[in-house]
């Protein structure tokens, strides 16, 4: 049995990857299946806490038992339901894979292909989310976020993933190697959990669920309640 020691707490956890609408029928989206924040709040759920799942474009998958799910699109729409559910949280966790860019303008209409060539499609940065809510972090919140990297093995991997912890200012930083079929839509993730006091705890390669429960295990260590 698992252990019950995040009883009496909320934890917020975004999954899923999110989808920019450039017309009515057309996005712009990414390969996220949702696997590793379904993993994250599933056990968090099954440790005690009360759990809202806040879940962007996902697979098919089955809600974790007890979760509250709260369905968003696009990258707009999830800010709006993780700054919602901040105001209870105790953790927070960044699992989503976030577009980093949306189409400037939203067509109200399906663009027609026409018979010139096409226009190109103006994009605009979309808000970071994990950094807004480092930024209103209260005390004692606690606040995960993840870095999918590509790169040439361990070195640009885990250099990347510092820099990104460093920058972005959260508690904790879950590092995984992506692209060549890694942590994307698969069943298995790896990788490293760096905190902000310098700690590196390798996550070696297993199911997302393992993964999910070395997260909760340093959280539930760490932060008293
Ligand atoms: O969903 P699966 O198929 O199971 O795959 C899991 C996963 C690979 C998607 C997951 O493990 C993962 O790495 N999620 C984060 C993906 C991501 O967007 O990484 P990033 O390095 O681009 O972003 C860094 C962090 O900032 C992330 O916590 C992200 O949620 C957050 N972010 C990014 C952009 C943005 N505009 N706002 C954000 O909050």
């Amino acid at each position: 049995a698992l252990p019950r020691d995040l009883e009496g707490r909320h934890v917020v956890v975004s999954a899923g990857g999110t989808r920019e609408p450039l017309d009515p029928v057309r996005y712009l989206g990414n390969r996220s299946s949702g696997k590793q924040g379904y993993a994250l709040a599933r056990v968090a759920a099954q440790r005690g806490a009360r759990v809202t799942l806040v879940a962007a474009h996902t697979a098919d998958l089955a809600t974790p038992a007890g979760a509250d799910l709260v369905r968003v699109g696009s990258a707009e729409e999830l800010r709006a339901a993780m700054h919602a559910a901040a105001k209870t949280a105790d953790v927070l966790v960044m699992a989503a894979a976030v577009a980093d860019f949306r189409p400037v303008a939203l067509a109200e209409h399906k663009i027609k292909k026409g018979d010139r060539d096409p226009d190109p499609v103006a994009l605009t940065r979309n808000p970071d989310i994990l950094a807004e809510l480092v930024a209103a972090r209260r005390a004692g919140q606690v606040v995960v976020g993840f870095a999918a990297e590509t790169g040439d093995g361990e070195t640009d991997v885990l250099g990347h993933g510092r820099a990104k912890l460093k920058r972005k200012g959260c508690d904790w930083l879950v590092v995984n190697a992506v692209g060549d079929g890694k942590a994307f839509e698969v069943e298995d993730n790896a990788g490293w959990l760096l905190s902000s006091g310098g700690a590196e705890t390798p996550i070696p390669h297993g199911p997302k669920a393992k993964l999910a429960s070395v997260v909760w295990d340093a959280i539930a260590s760490s932060t008293e309640h």
